[in-house]
């Protein structure tokens, strides 16, 4: 009775209307196409695509290469990645897994020794050979564009080109990225021997650039000419794959030819779930992210059900502590029950059916980490986002990473692609905690061609069968958490979608077991949290890009303010 007259009073707060300023710098507007991304200029570079007469489909695959030019600490030619996309035109949504797997030669045996030799030295799955998955992003950009594009590579390739030639401009974010990874080299003085490369080029020869100085790419702007004029079969079977086999050799890893030639991308089904009147269309193994995504909601639902008005009435009190609780159910069965479904038995029917949150929300938030999640058991920084949107309707929300901030730091030279360390989002030894603090189970553990887990959570809302919503983001598991909350921000809370990713942000993975926060945060927040909670210190968050489609058919695009990033409209 309390908890309703409470939500009486409260539900009044988050529906007044507000006075809105200017539009902050990270938003855009446009009536023909959106691309919000985490770079400035591959943002420009798409919406020139949209501009020219491409769909979005050929505006994504422009950003994409240029996100490789722009943020090579993020994405890049030697990564992977996932998109989900709305074709207008068969009001049909499909996913492209071009996830990098592991190479035929990384066999668990390999990898369970290899932390305990390194010792002191840095973790084998994050920087060298052995962190080197083989990549699938040019794979997936290739079969975007046969299947959906309407233009030719060379065409594609072109701005990307231009913009390794003339160099791109460094922002804070970028010299941030620097600043970690030669943080890195201080502790450990060898790396700068083995990854000379990438240290005279990108990281300005142990001094951070300054903001503003141009970084060209001679060496990419090779590659990319050289895909222009032979197709991604240059990289897979041709001498830029050849570069990147030796370099991951060379850095004591068992890439080969063999594992470029058989890599293929994946079509998967998306996994959907209704909340409220919306349609929530997401990303399925091998990531976690629409499982996790969708449990919390069902869970929040859940525990929402004794209040009038849902979540809503509830924003300010019952909602953070709901939260933490549902996020922990959602993380302890990421770590126990996810991997590739290809090689493990994953029970994503279980996870997240209506009936599962029901007894998880019963439990509340119990006291210690073993009694959280848990499907009964079945049968037997590195990332950019971005997202478009066309004059046709199509949408496009693809997530890309070489993992960690710049990979593994092996670079296929003469072409300056730096290779990916998603080695490490394997539970390379289950039960030892990876880059991202995240423990797991056998369902992750690491085969030969198997893929890695992965947070990647592309996602579009739809309402009525038309899509509102698209949005995805960068940060590990903060991933999850971040698409969740700006999702609901915007569906549950009816912000406008600048408030909706400026607003404060929680984060719990389930172990260790703490509540993160991206800032300091208020004072109100932290009192509605059970005070059991650890709070954790480290203010850190995912990068989330987002583009609202409104009823009067307008497009609203949002680059989260904390990457640097601007959308670009027409
Ligand atoms: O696939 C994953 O979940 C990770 N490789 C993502 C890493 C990431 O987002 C780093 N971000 N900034």
């Amino acid at each position: 009775m309390l908890r309703r007259l409470l939500a009486l009073v409260l539900v009044t707060g988050p529906l007044l209307p507000a006075l809105r300023a200017a539009d902050p710098p990270w938003l855009a507007r446009g009536r023909n196409g959106m691309v919000a991304s985490d770079s400035p200029e591959a943002s420009q570079i798409g919406a020139e695509m949209l501009r020219a007469g491409g769909n979005a489909f050929d505006a994504a695959i422009a950003t994409s290469l240029a996100l490789a030019v722009s943020r090579p600490q993020s994405t890049g030619l030697g990564g992977g990645g996932f998109m989900l996309a709305w074709l207008a035109s068969e009001k049909r949504a499909l996913v492209l897994d071009f996830r990098e797997v592991a190479p035929a030669g990384a066999t668990r045996e390999r990898y369970d020794g290899l932390a305990a030799e390194a010792g002191e030295g840095p973790s084998p799955t994050i920087y060298g050979g052995n962190a080197v998955g083989v990549p699938g992003q040019l794979a997936g950009l290739d079969q975007i564009r046969k299947r959906f594009a309407t233009r030719p590579l060379s065409d594609l390739v072109r701005p990307a080109i231009q913009l390794a030639e003339s160099g791109f401009a460094v922002d804070e974010p970028y010299r941030d990225a620097v600043k970690e990874a030669l943080a890195d080299f201080e502790k450990w003085p060898r790396l700068k021997q083995d990854y000379a490369h990438i240290h005279a080029t990108l990281l300005g020869g142990g001094t951070p650039p300054g903001v503003g100085e141009k970084i060209a790419r001679p060496q990419l702007a090779r590659a990319l000419r050289l895909l222009a004029e032979q197709g991604v079969d240059a990289f897979y079977r041709g001498p830029i794959g050849e570069a990147a086999v030796r370099a991951a050799r060379d850095a004591g890893g068992v890439l080969t030819m063999e594992d470029l030639a058989k890599y293929r991308p994946r079509e998967r089904e998306p996994l959907r779930a209704t909340i409220n009147g919306y349609e929530v269309v997401t990303m399925p193994p091998p990531s976690s992210g629409g499982v996790c995504i969708i449990e919390t909601l069902n869970i929040l639902r859940e525990m929402a059900m004794d209040f009038d008005g849902g979540l809503r009435a509830i924003r300010d009190d019952f909602y953070p502590p709901m939260l933490v609780c549902a996020l922990k159910h959602a993380f302890a069965d990421r770590a126990r029950w996810l991997g590739d479904p290809d090689f493990a038995a994953v029970p994503v029917e279980r996870l997240v059916s209506r009936d599962y949150a029901r007894q998880l929300a019963d439990r509340f938030c119990p006291e210690g980490s073993a009694e959280y999640g848990t499907a009964p058991a079945p049968e037997d920084r590195g990332t950019s986002h971005f997202c478009v949107v066309d004059r046709d309707g199509n949408v496009v929300a693809l997530t890309e990473t070489i993992n960690g901030v710049f990979g593994s730091l092996v670079t296929a030279e003469p072409y300056g692609i730096i290779l990916n360390n998603q080695m490490d989002d394997f539970a390379a030894e289950p039960g030892r905690p990876n880059l991202y603090g995240l423990i797991q189970g056998e369902a992750n553990a690491v085969a030969p061609d198997k893929r890695p887990l992965s947070s990647m959570s592309p996602t579009i809302v739809f309402q009525a069968g038309r899509p509102v919503l698209a949005l995805g983001a960068s940060g590990g598991p903060r991933i999850i958490t971040s698409v969740l909350q700006v999702m609901l921000n915007v569906t549950e809370f009816g912000m406008p979608l600048d408030d909706a990713q400026a607003a404060v942000r929680i984060h719990h993975q389930w172990l260790p077991d703490e509540v993160y926060f991206d800032r300091e945060p208020p004072a109100a927040l932290v009192r509605a949290l059970d005070p059991r909670n650890k709070l954790s210190s480290q203010r850190k968050t995912g990068i989330v890009q987002a583009i609202q489609l409104l009823p009067d058919g307008s497009l609203v695009g949002a680059s989260d303010p904390r990457k640097g990033g601007r959308p670009a409209g027409w």
